[in-house]
């Protein structure tokens, strides 16, 4: 009810939330045939949908690791841009079910916005680039989040142009993210 209540608040007052739009979830097609393995490790984030826990962070950085059990060990990191204190928060993502289906629910036991949420990989080449779509439905708002991760700190024109051919085939509105900031980061 919480996560509800913050979504419309944020989602009324503007560009502070993830963007909330009245209508479904559209029903995207993920990437064929997951290799989780592959897509492990550090990706640099390029681009999002503007969301509340990473305002005034920048630098940031995402590291998925296997648990024991299986899941997936999400460590995500920023530094705020008043501080310049570094913010680590740790979650867990689960397979909604084959492993090889790019679907996750990702948890931060720590709390958050971001809880019981979808993660779904849309296309990634696991060497270079990663689209997520995140979408959830409340009442008459779904709340949209997306990222454009990178292997490299700052992405190759190369490698946004191929991100951007995956947004422009799922027909995913590019004019409602702002880029990353990646500079000065240790
Ligand atoms: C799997 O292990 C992780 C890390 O230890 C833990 O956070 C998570 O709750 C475990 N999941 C299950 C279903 O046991
Ligand atoms: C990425 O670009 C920023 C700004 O141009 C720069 O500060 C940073 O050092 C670059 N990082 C790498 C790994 O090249």
């Amino acid at each position: 009810m919480l996560k509800i209540f913050v979504i419309l608040i944020v989602g009324i007052c503007g560009t502070q939330g993830q963007v909330p739009v009245f209508d479904d979830c559209p029903d995207f097609d993920v990437v064929e045939n997951f290799d989780l393995n592959r897509y492990l490790g550090k990706w640099y984030e390029q681009y999002r949908y503007v969301n509340v826990f990473e305002l005034m962070g920048k630098c940031n950085v995402a590291e998925y690791s296997l648990n024991a059990n299986g899941s997936v060990n999400v460590h995500n990191e920023q530094v705020n841009t008043l501080t310049g204190k570094i913010k680590t928060i740790d979650g867990n993502a689960v397979p909604v079910g084959e492993i090889t289906e790019a679907k996750f629910i990702v948890n931060f036991p720590q709390g958050g916005v971001f809880s019981n949420a979808p993660y779904w990989v849309l296309d990634t080449d696991y060497e270079t680039y990663s689209v997520i779509w995140s979408c959830e439905k409340h009442l008459f708002v779904s709340s949209r989040f997306l990222w454009l991760l990178s292997r490299e700190q700052n992405a190759s024109d190369k490698t946004v142009k191929k991100m951007y051919a995956v947004l422009d085939k799922f027909n995913i509105d590019r004019s409602l993210m702002v880029s990353a900031d990646q500079e000065n980061c240790s």
